[in-house]
């Protein structure tokens, strides 16, 4: 006998039941929050994804995946480090995150520089899929552009005039409430004023009362996470939505509803999730995903984990798992349909996906769809030149 096998390595062998010839794991590196506002966020993607490769039997295309974890702190000072370190420590194959827009921005520009595959499972910075966008990056979420473009549509058939933002003061922040105001004032309304305070303080209350003082016929807000469920208990309790009527994109509720309780009741977003779809797909997916994580109830951040594994799962099947052939996995990729539990979706030509913005209202502690609020809105992709 020429070669002796280590125990670890006989292990190996068997598990991966190839007989000695066995391929090592394709290795995913999760660079994602695990503390801090967006925590719970960051779990849910995590959630998602692994649920999406239980349901395939464990593997992708026949092969084991190996998982390596980074907590990013939803910190963009850290972001080059803590991608390198999944990217040159772990020599991972395939990067999957994260939550927050200057984190991601980091990770796409060291994906860029490393040329390797990455899918983004939220951040919707507008710049990632626009001056940007490349190759070996995906989204399975959202530009920050669309929610926001959806709602000021709405927003302006209500016929509101007067509209004030109020946000964290960084790209998710601006550029969801740019696309308001983009839509509001194209259909007739004006933004009057945007106010901002730093990520991720949620000492909202001297904003509140600029808003109070400036008696708009509306407000339109970015918020998510830990710092959600802060803004709409002080805007309720500032009695604020008795005169001026809360528009947010549905990060405001989704993951957030059971802490924000009756203060959240009514309010009315823009996302492409809500709950009840009562689709064959939807149903499915959140029976599983009970089933598997009986503690938590699926929201969007775990929808778009799940998707960010059938992007992969695209690819994957289309080089039979040899993740070296990455032209063709990431063709394959590009121009897959994903039967999402949101509905199916195709990406764009900058990897963003082209999709359904559902109305919702906040009823007995649901995000349910009472409409479509913008039918297969695809991001501009401004200053994408692939
Ligand atoms: C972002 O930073 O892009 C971001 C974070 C949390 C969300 C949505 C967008 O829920």
């Amino acid at each position: 006998m020429k070669h002796v096998l280590s125990g670890a390595a006989v292990a190996t062998a068997l598990v991966l039941g190839t007989g000695g010839n066995a391929t090592a794991a394709i290795k995913i590196g999760f660079m994602l929050p695990y503390s801090g506002t967006y925590a719970a966020l960051g779990q849910a993607i995590e959630n998602g994804f692994k649920l999406y490769v239980q349901e395939q039997g464990g593997k992708l295309a026949g092969q084991e995946l190996e998982y390596f974890k980074v907590d990013d702190e939803s910190n963009p000072a850290k972001g080059p480090d803590n991608a390198n370190r999944l990217i040159k420590r772990d020599h991972v194959d395939i990067l999957v995150g994260t939550v927050h827009s200057g984190v991601a921005v980091a990770l796409a520009k060291a994906a860029k520089d490393s040329d390797t595959t990455l899918i983004i499972p939220n951040a919707g910075a507008d710049v990632i899929t626009g001056p940007l966008c490349s190759k070996n990056i995906f989204r399975s979420s959202f530009s920050n552009w669309q929610p926001g473009y959806a709602m000021g549509g709405v927003a302006a058939k209500k016929g509101y005039k007067h509209a004030v933002t109020i946000t964290w003061n960084y790209a998710a922040g601006k550029e969801s409430t740019d696309g308001f105001k983009e839509s509001f004032e194209k259909g007739g309304g004006k933004v009057v004023k945007q106010l901002a305070l730093p990520f991720p303080k949620v000492e909202f209350q001297p904003l509140l009362t600029e808003i109070a003082a400036l008696k708009p016929d509306v407000v339109y807000t970015f918020f998510a996470g830990g710092g959600a469920v802060k803004f709409v208990k002080d805007y309720d309790a500032s009695g604020l939505r008795k005169t001026v009527p809360l528009l947010a994109s549905g990060f405001l509720t989704d993951g957030t509803l059971d802490a924000q309780g009756k203060a959240a009741e009514g309010l009315l977003t823009t996302l492409h999730y809500a709950d009840g779809l009562n689709t064959p797909r939807d149903n499915a997916f959140r029976a599983d995903y009970a089933k598997a994580y009986p503690k938590t109830a699926p929201d969007v951040y775990a929808v778009q984990g799940y998707d960010a594994a059938q992007i992969l799962a695209a690819g994957l099947n289309a080089v039979k798992g040899d993740v070296s052939k990455k032209a063709a996995m990431r063709a394959a990729m590009s121009g897959a349909t994903i039967d999402s539990p949101r509905g199916t979706f195709k990406l764009s030509k900058a990897g963003n996906p082209v999709q359904d913005f559902y109305l919702r209202e906040v009823k007995d502690g649901k995000n349910l769809s009472i409409g479509i609020a913008a039918k297969g809105l695809a991001d501009p992709a401004r200053g994408c030149k692939l």
